[in-house]
């Protein structure tokens, strides 16, 4: 039944209820005595009216209990304030006045990875979102800015390193074989990043010079031992600093700036000012036991928390509805980072594939995850309206969309306008906590400026509106006039809380669309259009006279160019340049022209995945209906050709050849039947290295990266087509091959080419010689956790893996479910990433699901919550399956003692 309001209850959030705080937070000093188990926060809070009138302090609280409260000195009386669960409230006060509290904790007990716990024998804290109310009674929300002064104490043999946050301020020894140090961080900042680790470490340092000549000390904590681990991680933070600079003109505003790697945490890694706190798994890379993949990783994600320094700490949220303000942005800002670090040093040509191999991988990404979210349970737009628990919403949306609507600005400002706006946003709001309008406020009046009666209006309903655009494109060519007519029309779905509020209107998106037209045999069309004033602008952004940005603002809309003799092949969404679906209607002889020659290197790859996605789905319908499936001769071609393409570089040339995932087929297919799509999946793979066996031993041997590894794309990218052909082969069934791949897997000398062999083996290889080969890796690595990490995903992940296995895994000595990390590599892994294990008709699958989300939700709510999300779109199977996925989500749903998160994941799963 629809309603007005389908979310009124006690425990949702809404975006429009946001208060200012009244007080502001002069200054804050904390003082920390670790122990393991009784740890003791003394807090003294210095707070002044922002207006005369009397208000009621609140400062928020979970899991803690309160140990003394005084106000102004004075020991308050319990009859004198009010404490809850949750809260703690001061009645009435106005004028400045200072509280002191004191909390004691259980560092050791907090399961939760949130607050201040245990790692190993180190302590960390993770306080993003609202982790600090769980340290001490505070104004927990990012609003709230102030200046920190830390005191830490502790035993000096277990806890020689004692960190927090800004400068290093003193440090001293202690009776009893303590010391204690105190740190200040002279810049305003909320409570979400703040951070404290206390434990013992190897360091790597290196003091680097900002470009106005400051001399700063950059500093990666890491575990006894693992020193050798941490080379790319600082080097990789080195060249974070020198871009911000040299691309936004952006310095690090410290003295130091220290990582520290962790192996338990909830997510990848977290931003708190001057004291990053990574997940050991984004830190630690060496050629034995870290992927090309991995390094990338680990670029990646120094870069973007170091980033977030500007993004996200200079410039912070009003409150957690603006997430997409820091996180969108910083995504944005971390993508552009690895592109501009893959194609450093190219030719103009190299780079342009260089970079389109990152936004290929950035698509793929966003089409596997954010657009299954955007159409289910859990749609909301980059800027929710409301929410349950903040937690689940560090989603694919908030962070990958949010980083499309930002990169939609870059488009339509350009590179120059897009850095001026950023200036002007850090100009204004320096040292602020803000909102999204905010950033576009700032974008929007330089955008004024070059594009007169013009704004950004149209362009914010990215921020209101959720759901992915299908822009529907049709063309016609009057042969006579040699003109080409594009219209293109877009509508967007109702999604999620859209389809029960009553009266939701959607209106249109400003979609920056660009588009080039192609001969029938391949030539680059110049476009001239009929009757264009912005021509030259656009035509100078978007990569010259072959093409053009449309901006499609309303619901249709339709541009003519002229001089066009022939029928031309559209090239269309180049780049991807707005996150919406492309419907036009083109012969698998048009898509084999543009996958063979479309200069524009991303919509080459996206007309090839287009043949691949219609190959697959045929044969699916053909295998269910057990009618004989063989492969088309276009595709066959296609492939062929761009496997022998040696003028492409061989990363580019393996994201040609990879066939579409069964994640972004599945999107295709209603309803979604996994069994028999991977079933077919594997038939094209099998065909596909049966029909093109030679051009495959081609790129499997002419792909080797002798001499010492390194993490360069150009390498990278050799052993990534490498790979790939060896699994295509091997899929084949060929001797040589898998000869190769057990050749391959004991003499190989960096990780990637163990883990190619050890996959392809795992995957096709159906000897003896499978168990020996991962008996041989668990053996060899055990004692390296991160690397049995990928032992527990690899086979979580494998074609023929089922329930049982999974069971088995469990029971091994190196399981663990409150290891976050180890919970991802074997069950998420299977449940997320195994969907013919998964979902297996028999529902095993689900059963398991049911048991772990239970079972994880009594450890680690947060963690929990993630993996309830995999039955996100359970209605989208056929019927046996969804009703056995139903009744898994009611059995999670009723029991007792669900935590919020994975409560609001569950029902809203069910409520469609
Ligand atoms: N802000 C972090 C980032 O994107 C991620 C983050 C949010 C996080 N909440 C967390 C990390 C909780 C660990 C635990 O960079
Ligand atoms: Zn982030």
């Amino acid at each position: 039944m629809p309603t007005d309001s389908p979310e009124k209850d006690n425990h949702t959030v809404y975006r429009k209820d946001y208060q200012p705080y009244p007080f502001s937070l002069d200054a804050v000093a904390l003082d920390f005595e670790l122990d393991e188990t009784r740890t003791v926060v003394n807090s003294t809070l210095t707070f002044t009216s922002k207006d005369a009138a009397p208000a009621d302090l609140v400062l928020n609280a979970e899991d803690i209990t309160l140990d003394a409260l005084h106000l102004n000195g004075q020991a308050l009386a319990a009859d004198t304030y009010t404490l809850s669960d949750t809260q703690l409230v001061i009645p009435q006060l106005s004028g400045s006045f200072k509280v002191q509290v004191r909390t004691v904790i259980d560092p050791s007990a907090n399961s939760l990875f949130m607050g201040l716990y245990k790692s190993g024998s180190g302590f960390f804290t993770q306080c993003e979102a609202e982790g600090f109310r769980r340290i001490t009674y505070f104004p927990d929300r990012p609003d709230v800015m102030s200046i920190y002064t830390v005191t830490l104490s502790g035993d000096k043999e277990k806890y020689p390193y004692l960190l927090s946050n800004g400068n290093l301020v003193s440090s001293q020894d202690l009776p009893d074989g303590r010391h204690q140090v105190v740190w200040h961080d002279p810049f305003h900042k909320p409570s979400y990043l703040f951070a404290l680790v206390a434990g013992d470490f190897d360091i790597r340092e290196k003091t680097v010079q900002t470009r106005n000549g400051r001399d700063v000390l950059l500093q990666i904590y890491s575990d006894k031992g693992s020193r050798d681990k941490t080379e790319w991680a600082l080097a990789s933070l080195e060249r974070s600093l020198v871009w911000d600079e040299k691309r936004f003109g952006l310095e690090l505003d410290l003295d130091r700036f220290m990582i520290v790697a962790v192996r338990d945490f909830n997510m990848g890694a977290m931003e708190n000012k001057g004291l990053n706190i990574f997940n050991a798994g984004y830190v630690l890379a060496d050629p034995d036991t870290a992927t090309d993949a991995n390094f990338s990783a680990v670029e990646a994600v120094i870069g973007h928390e170091y980033f977030h320094n500007w993004t996200g700490n200079r410039v912070t949220c009003r409150d957690w509805f603006q997430l997409s303000l820091k996180e969108g942005l910083t995504v944005f800002r971390d993508q552009e980072f690895t592109a501009d670090m893959m194609a450093a040093g190219l030719d103009d040509q190299a780079a342009a594939s260089a970079r389109a191999v990152k936004r290929i991988d950035d698509v793929s990404v966003l089409r596997a995850g954010q657009f299954p979210e955007d159409a289910g349970p859990m749609a909301h737009p980059i800027r929710p309206d409301s929410y349950e628990s903040i937690g689940n919403f560090y989603t694919a949306t908030v962070y990958e969309k949010g980083a499309e609507v930002i990169r939609m600005q870059h488009t339509l400002l350009g590179e120059a306008g897009f850095r001026d706006g950023m200036d002007e946003y850090f100009r204004r709001h320096d040292g602020q906590a803000v909102t999204c309008d905010d950033f576009v406020n700032a974008m929007e009046y330089v955008y004024e400026k070059s594009h007169p009666q013009r704004d950004l209006s149209v362009f914010r309903r990215w921020y209101s509106q959720a759901g992915t655009p299908r822009v529907k494109v049709t063309m016609q060519h009057d042969a006579s006039q040699h003109t080409v007519t594009l219209t293109l029309a877009q509508t967007t779905p109702l999604v999620g809380i859209e389809k029960i509020r009553k009266d939701f209107v959607k209106k249109p998106f400003h979609i920056p669309f660009a588009i080039g037209l192609l001969s029938a045999n391949g030539q680059a069309l110049a476009l001239h259009e009929a009757d264009a004033d912005t021509q030259d602008q656009s035509k100078q952004q978007n990569g010259g006279e072959h093409t053009r940005l449309l901006e499609l603002t309303a619901e249709q809309q339709s541009w003519t160019f002229t001089g066009i003799a022939d029928k031309p092949v559209p090239s269309l969404l180049r780049n991807f340049s707005a996150p919406v679906i492309v419907q036009y209607d083109w012969t698998a002889d048009e898509l084999a022209v543009l996958a063979k020659s479309d200069p524009n290197p991303f919509a080459r790859w996206e007309a090839g995945q287009a043949l691949a996605t219609r190959e697959i789905l045929g044969i699916t319908q053909a295998l269910k209906q057990g009618t004989s499936a063989g492969l088309s001769d276009v595709f066959v071609e296609v492939w062929k050709n761009n496997l022998l393409d040696a003028g492409l570089d061989a990363g580019y040339r393996a994201r040609l050849l990879t066939l579409p995932s069964e994640k972004f087929l599945a999107e295709h297919m209603d309803p979604i039947e996994p069994v028999w799509l991977a079933k077919a999946r594997h038939t094209v793979r099998e065909s596909l290295g049966l029909a093109a066996a030679s051009e495959w031993t081609g790129a499997l041997q002419g792909n080797d990266t002798p001499g010492e590894y390194r993490p360069d794309p150009i390498s990278a990218g050799r052993r990534s087509l490498k790979n790939l052909a060896l699994s295509f082969l091997m899929a084949a069934g060929d001797q040589a091959a898998c000869q190769q791949a057990l050749q391959q897997y004991q003499a190989a000398h960096n990780m990637t080419d163990c883990m190619g062999a050890l996959g392809a083996i795992v995957n096709y290889h159906h000897g003896d010689k499978r168990q020996e080969a991962i008996a041989d890796f668990y053996e060899k690595w055990q004692h390296n956790p991160l690397v049995i990490d990928k032992w527990f995903a690899l086979q979580a992940t494998a074609a023929d893996t089922r329930t049982d296995t999974i069971r088995g895994l469990m029971a091994h000595p190196a399981f663990s479910l409150r290891n976050p990390n180890r919970a991802r590599s074997l069950i998420f892994q299977f449940c997320m990433n195994n969907a013919e294990g998964f979902h297996s008709e028999d529902g095993a699958g689900y059963r398991l699901w049911t048991e772990m989300v239970l079972a994880l939700d009594s450890i680690n709510p947060e963690v929990a919550s993630r993996l309830a999300r995999v039955m996100d779109n359970w209605a989208r199977y056929t019927p046996a399956s969804k009703s056995q996925m139903k009744s898994s989500l009611e059995q999670v749903r009723n029991h007792e003692g669900l935590s919020s998160n994975v409560s609001e994941i569950v029902s809203k799963a069910l409520r469609i």
